[in-house]
């Protein structure tokens, strides 16, 4: 009887245990996608459009750019300061001015960039809103 009850609760353990299969790291970065969509809707789906195509000609593409798959820390940069200069993006030139998004916090930019860094075709680390705090506070 009593070894009986033992197997049972070690079954049950093991049940449990193997049905709660879930990862925090991977929970984190598809919650940050979430939020960050919600983000890049109300803030940059205007001029980068619904699929990151960006308009010919005026505002550039989100897919594979370098800026959008390199450097955090520039990426980052465009949020927090805009940008203004001529740019080459998947040889097409621009030089439209991106404005500054800084009244937007260190969250929402950190999920806003997660959220382009894994849509339109692009598979990148996750942008946490220490790194983004870091360069703020520059
Ligand atoms: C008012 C239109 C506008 C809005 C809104 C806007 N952008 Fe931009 N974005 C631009 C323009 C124009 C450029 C090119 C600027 C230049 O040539 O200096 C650009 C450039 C970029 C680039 C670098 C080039 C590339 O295509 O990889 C990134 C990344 C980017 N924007 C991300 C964002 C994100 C994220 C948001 C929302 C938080 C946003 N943008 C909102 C117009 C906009």
């Amino acid at each position: 009887m009593k070894s009986s009850i033992l197997t049972v609760t070690i079954l049950f353990i093991a049940v449990v245990f193997s049905s709660a299969k879930n990862n925090p790291a991977q929970d984190a970065l598809k919650l940050s996608i979430e939020r960050g969509k919600k983000v890049y809707d109300n803030t940059c789906l205007a001029c980068h459009q619904v699929n990151g195509s960006g308009v010919p000609g005026m505002n550039p593409p989100l897919k594979k750019t370098k800026w959008v798959l390199g450097d955090k820390k520039v990426l980052i940069n465009i949020v927090l300061k805009g940008l203004d200069q001529e740019i080459e993006v998947n040889d097409e030139t621009y030089s439209n001015v991106m404005p500054a998004f800084a009244h937007l916090s260190d969250q929402e930019i950190a999920d806003v960039l997660t959220y382009v860094r894994n849509s339109f075709g692009n598979k990148a680390s996750q942008v946490t809103e220490a790194e983004v705090k870091k360069l703020r506070d520059k």
